[in-house]
């Protein structure tokens, strides 16, 4: 369908960005220079069904405090025994902590990219200090959540990070990259008591030379499983083809039981193709030992299957429940695929059997505006610009991605070599390296295991010995898969690391394809890395005084080589498996050659908003053959440059090219889709275009033009319909257009933004050297572009947007915001001051004193209690003494508040600071109230309780402080 019908058929003039505003120019291959993204599309983000049903998001209300918080000095005998207890944290860990005058923010969530740039910060972390902070939230658990195993997951948080669950340490996590995983279950609070999660996190610990954000980047998860249940990352489940041809799915799910008895549970196996019918399924029992694990095992057979492959990236949905009577099940639902590879040593990588040159691109996870708070919605456009280009693999540079980009790999048919972050054989790290591997073992998309990216030790026996070790690791968990390593050196030391990998990977060196080759022939490699050209977008004259590139693929770093080169070695080497590009996107950190004021790469086919250089026509023209292409650089708008030399550069996949300026011909060219045909042409303003031919025949045509100055704004969404769920986000494309509607790719004009229905979490314009914040609602165009990422409000209704600029006309544009259910998520759970460290006195005949207390050095005779626990006292009578100290919030110690005991078993008079405020003249269980002044003394509160033959008395309930 043309675009035009296109839009006519979603309807709705109200409803959509008028056409205008969408493409000037409508032809086969809409693409190009003159509108340098895609047109807008009709399609929602794909939102797969959960893995886990029953695991819920913990996105939402996060409390954060930027900068570290000291823990205080422990002294004194009471307060060192008690700082040595399970759940006596203290500090900003410490359940009691305040943080009620803490700001509130969402998941995903970079400090790092809310912060100015500043000359002194570190150039590899793109100018933006890092440092310290704490995240803090209260987790309120239904009492029908006992007996239920639960753990708290979270994607990964950069960089260092304690966790601390009601009082007590539960992770202390090493790297910025992996996910961490904590039990809940044994300490786990229900009900009115509230659940503490404190978070202190390290930025200030660097694992890399690229910016790596800070924080929470990641989603967090609580997922409530029954008590026996599937472990996290537990189910392998990846086809295999045996020699005779047949496939099956081994299915291996790890097992775990919180139960105190040893228990049975049946796991069925249901695999469903892409219309949903059931081609195989099973069932297995497996009995789980107490406080134990167990693995169930079975195989489906599948005579047939429909393969998984880069061009239909076909997949299969695998149910899985464990079942025991009378109990719920636990569900897992994954997404497999049936293929087949193998790297070749003398004819490179085969997918299913067929030769497939692998061109890829090494990426990190940062994007203009949000920093590495990448909203999953992002992932999948980036990996479908890269898609777009003709690339058919990625390159997780240098460590564990998000599952979010897998999940767009599996499901848009784009291959993955999945990288570890650290080089080190010790405990903690080898962990990091089997979490990767358990984590991603079952995706289709994923190739290749990659240990390592150029470590100093890679041409040594040490290096030898580290990497043998990790690729055992690999292999214990994964049969299928190779380990690579990309090595930039040491390839032809005596002992080194490729002598421990299936397949060698070359960083650069492609000098060295050959002889590495030649002494071993036996050896599959790829190129690991390759390129690092340096381009501005949109720029094509160099300006060293100004740290711009020119974008005609002519600059390069001194260890790299041009886009065009590093692909010609690769391309006419069968043995070399295939190139991977540094890199597909540019990323924040690394501005080389360049440091301040350049903040970001050089490097990228594309800029950090994912607007295309010249490199990706380029490799557009290189890497897709069937469709005829054909692009022109540079734009043609040089005023007052009449009669001087430009040079024009076409990107085709053509064999022949054509080129007119204002209707006459300059010249025609035979095409080396390896170099790429160049004319110098004198300026004159007008109509530049190219005619491409293949077999004599016209086939493609491309046309820049001189455009007016601009008159109008304009905004091109990705998509012209979002979902309302409130999670949906998306790039929108910001240019300015002449009288005749054509992109000015020359405006570098100040925009300012306004939107209803959704909010802008972030601005870029692909500048390198651009300082702007990437917050807010005003941009600059840059070379004629600029983005915003925008999200989407819960709920349906029109998000609209408005561009102005002065003496512009303004640009608009409406998406329909759909209604859809959003994921579901804990609920934000206000934080509570809940009253912790009471004691209670032996027990006495008569009614105690109130101003009585333990001393400082007994921690015996006065027993301890937990919130809302009551203990028989020891020693003859029935009276007690229960005592706690508290501070008030601020907001208490400013406007006063009340005290509240959720529940009082048995008579009793409650003392504060040394006076009586109140009494509960019955035995039963009740809750009381009462007033709190403003004051910021420390309170002292003690409970005279009464118990009487049959009934304890006590706090049944937490006692909480709160405002009035
Ligand atoms: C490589 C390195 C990459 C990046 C690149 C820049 O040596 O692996 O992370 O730094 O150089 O060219």
């Amino acid at each position: 369908m043309k675009r035009r019908e296109f839009l006519a058929s979603i309807g709705g003039a109200a409803a959509v960005a008028p056409i205008t505003q969408v493409s000037a120019r409508i032809v086969d291959d809409p693409v190009g220079p003159d509108l340098p993204m895609p047109p807008s599309r009709d399609s929602l983000p794909f939102r797969s069904e959960p893995e886990e049903p029953g695991r819920l998001l913990l996105d939402q209300a996060w409390q954060f405090h930027q900068g570290d918080i000291p823990f205080p000095k422990i002294k004194g005998h009471g307060w060192s025994y008690a700082n040595a207890k399970a759940g006596q944290a203290q500090g900003a860990a410490a359940v009691n902590f305040d943080d009620s005058d803490w700001p509130l923010v969402n998941l995903p969530h970079d400090w790092a990219v809310d912060m100015p740039f500043d000359p002194d910060a570190n150039p590899s972390q793109g100018y933006r200090q890092r440092g310290y902070a704490w995240y803090r939230r209260s987790l309120r658990l239904d009492p029908a959540d006992r007996g239920k195993y639960l753990e708290l997951q979270f994607g990964a948080i950069a960089t260092n990070a304690t966790v601390w669950v009601n009082g007590s340490v539960a992770a202390h996590n090493w790297s910025g990259y992996n996910s961490i995983y904590i039990d809940l279950t044994p300490t786990a609070r229900f009900g009115d008591d509230l659940n503490t999660i404190a978070i202190r996190v390290d930025a200030e610990k660097m694992e890399g030379w690229w910016y790596e954000g800070a924080g929470l980047y990641r989603h967090a998860w609580l997922a409530k499983r029954p008590a026996v249940h599937i472990q996290t990352d537990g189910v392998h489940a990846d086809p295999r083809r045996g020699d005779d041809g047949r496939w099956t799915v081994p299915i291996t799910a790890s097992l775990a039981s919180i139960l105190e008895r040893e228990s049975t549970a049946t796991l069925s196996a249901v695999l469903s193709d892409a219309e949903g019918r059931t081609v195989a399924s099973g069932a297995i029992e497996a009995t789980v030992p107490p406080l134990g694990n167990a693995e169930a095992r079975l195989e489906l057979a599948v005579p047939s299957p429909r393969l998984w492959s880069v061009d239909d990236p076909n997949l299969y949905t695998l149910r899985l429940s464990l079942a025991r009577p009378d109990e719920a099940e636990d569900r897992r639902v994954l997404r497999i695929g049936f293929r087949t590879f193998r790297f070749d040593a003398e004819k490179g990588f085969f997918l299913n059997g067929q030769p497939l040159k692998i061109k890829g691109t090494c990426n990190h996870q940062d994007h203009a505006g949000v920093g590495v708070a990448i909203p999953d919605a992002l992932w999948e456009w980036r990996i479908r610009r890269l898609k777009d280009m003709g690339s058919n693999a990625i390159r997780c540079s240098h460590n564990a991605p998000p599952v979010e980009l897998l999940d767009a790999c599996d499901r848009l048919g784009m291959l993955v070599m999945d990288e570890n972050r650290n080089f080190n054989t010790s405990p903690d790290y080898i962990e990091q390296l089997r979490w990767l591997v358990r984590r991603d073992r079952n995706r289709p998309s994923v190739i290749m295991w990659s240990v390592f990216n150029e470590e100093p030790m890679q041409g040594s026996e040490a290096g030898y010995e580290m990497v043998r070790r990790m690729a055992s690791e690999v292999k214990a968990l994964d049969s299928s898969r190779p380990v690579t390593a990309a090595m930039n050196s040491g390839l032809f030391a005596p002992k080194n690391v490729s002598q421990a990998v299936d397949v060698v990977g070359f960083n650069y060196q492609p000098d060295l394809y050959d002889r590495f080759h030649a002494v071993h022939p036996d050896v599959p490699i790829t190129s690991s890395e390759d390129t690092s050209a340096f381009m501005t977008r949109g720029a094509f004259e160099s300006d060293p005084a100004k740290q711009v590139f020119a974008s005609y693929d002519d600059e390069r770093s001194s260890w790299g080589n041009t886009h065009r080169e590093a692909w010609k070695a690769v391309a006419t080497r069968p043995f070399v498996a295939g190139a991977f590009v540094w890199t597909g996107f540019d990323y924040r950190g690394e501005p080389s050659p360049y440091e301040w004021p350049s903040a970001s790469s050089f490097f990228g086919i594309m800029d950090l908003c994912g607007f295309p250089k010249t490199a990706y026509w380029l490799h557009r023209a290189q890497w897709i053959d069937d469709r005829p292409l054909l692009d022109l650089a540079p734009h043609w708008n040089w005023a007052g440059r009449e009669g001087e030399l430009i040079t024009v550069m076409a990107m085709t996949n053509v064999e022949w090219v054509a080129l007119f300026l204002n209707g006459r011909p300059l010249g025609d060219r035979s095409v080396d889709r390896f170099e790429m045909p160049r004319w110098q042409v004198p300026w004159e303003p007008g109509r530049l275009e190219a005619v491409g031919y293949r077999a004599g025949h016209e086939v493609a045509r491309a046309l820049v033009e001189t455009t007016g100055a601009p008159v109008a704004l304009r905004l091109t969404p990705d998509r012209i319909v979002m979902a309302g769920d409130g999670e949906d986000a998306q790039p929108i494309t910001v240019d300015a257009i002449d009288a005749r509607g054509r992109h000015v790719p020359t405006a570098q004009l100040p925009v300012n933004f306004k939107i209803s229905g959704g909010e802008i979490i972030g601005l870029g314009n692909g500048n390198p050297n651009s300082h702007e914040p990437e917050k807010g609602d005003s941009r600059k165009l840059f070379n004629g572009l600029a983005q915003l990422i925008v999200r989407a409000d819960p709920g349906a209704g029109p998000l609209r947007i408005t561009a102005q600029a002065e003496e512009l006309k303004p640009g608009q544009s409406t998406i329909r915001r759909l209604a859809a259910s959003p994921r579901a998520q804990v609920p934000p759970t206000p934080s509570v001051q809940i009253l912790e460290g009471w004691r209670q006195s032996p027990a006495s005949r008569d009614k105690p004193d109130p101003m009585r207390k333990p001393v400082d050095s007994d921690m015996n005779s006065w027993l301890w209690l937990g919130t809302g626990q009551i203990e028989a006292a020891q020693g003859e009578g029935n009276w007690i003494s229960l005592r706690a100290t508290f501070v008030a919030r601020r907001h208490v110690q400013t406007n006063g508040g009340t005290l509240r005991f959720g529940g009082i078993v048995g008579r009793a008079e409650i003392w504060l600071d040394g006076r009586k405020v109140a009494a509960k003249p019955e035995f039963a269980e009740a809750p009381l109230e009462l007033a709190l002044p403003a004051g910021e003394e420390e309170h002292v509160v003690t409970l005279l309780v009464e118990s009487r033959p049959g009934l304890v008395g006590g706090l049944s309930r937490p006692a909480t402080v709160g405002a009035r």
